[in-house]
């Protein structure tokens, strides 16, 4: 049971981010609590900041044939056509969104990223997080 975390950038900062649209936990804070809620998955956690590093993660995941993704893009989910290609060779993607993306600013409303995932969780805070966990418990793709 194993599953890959990725918070891209500026997710480390949610202390100096507006609370009001992306909450009040830390992604340190909801990582702690993902791995007491769910002892049994093997979760790995990266916060990576630059495209080429999360496409790099990515690819390692995909030829170690370890598929169970669930990713924050940040900024790049309206901009990166390279990490959904990489996404897109995954079995199982979840994308989370702390925040109400669709109901921000237009440029937010073009996700990109998205098209490779099987679920996707906005607007739920840090719950979306959980929620994913249990997607891809319940839906029994995690071997
Ligand atoms: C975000 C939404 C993105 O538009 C933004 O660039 C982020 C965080 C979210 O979690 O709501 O950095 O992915």
């Amino acid at each position: 049971m194993k599953i890959l975390v990725i918070n891209g950038p500026n997710l480390n900062m949610l202390d100096y981010r507006d609370k009001k649209i992306y909450g009040t936990k830390t992604i340190d804070m909801i990582n702690k609590e993902l791995m007491n809620q769910f002892p049994n998955v093997d979760f790995e956690f990266f916060f990576l900041f630059y495209e080429g590093e999360i496409i790099d993660k990515i690819q390692m995941y995909v030829k170690n044939k370890n598929e169970n993704i669930i990713i924050n893009p940040g900024g790049y989910t309206h901009t990166s056509v390279a990490i959904l290609d990489a996404l897109l060779m995954c079995r199982n993607v979840v994308e989370v969104h702390l925040s109400d993306v669709t109901n921000r600013e237009e440029f937010r409303k073009y996700m990109i990223t998205t098209h490779a995932a099987k679920k996707v969780f906005t607007n739920i805070r840090e719950q979306g997080y959980f929620k994913a966990v249990e997607y891809l418990i319940d839906n029994k793709y995690i071997i």
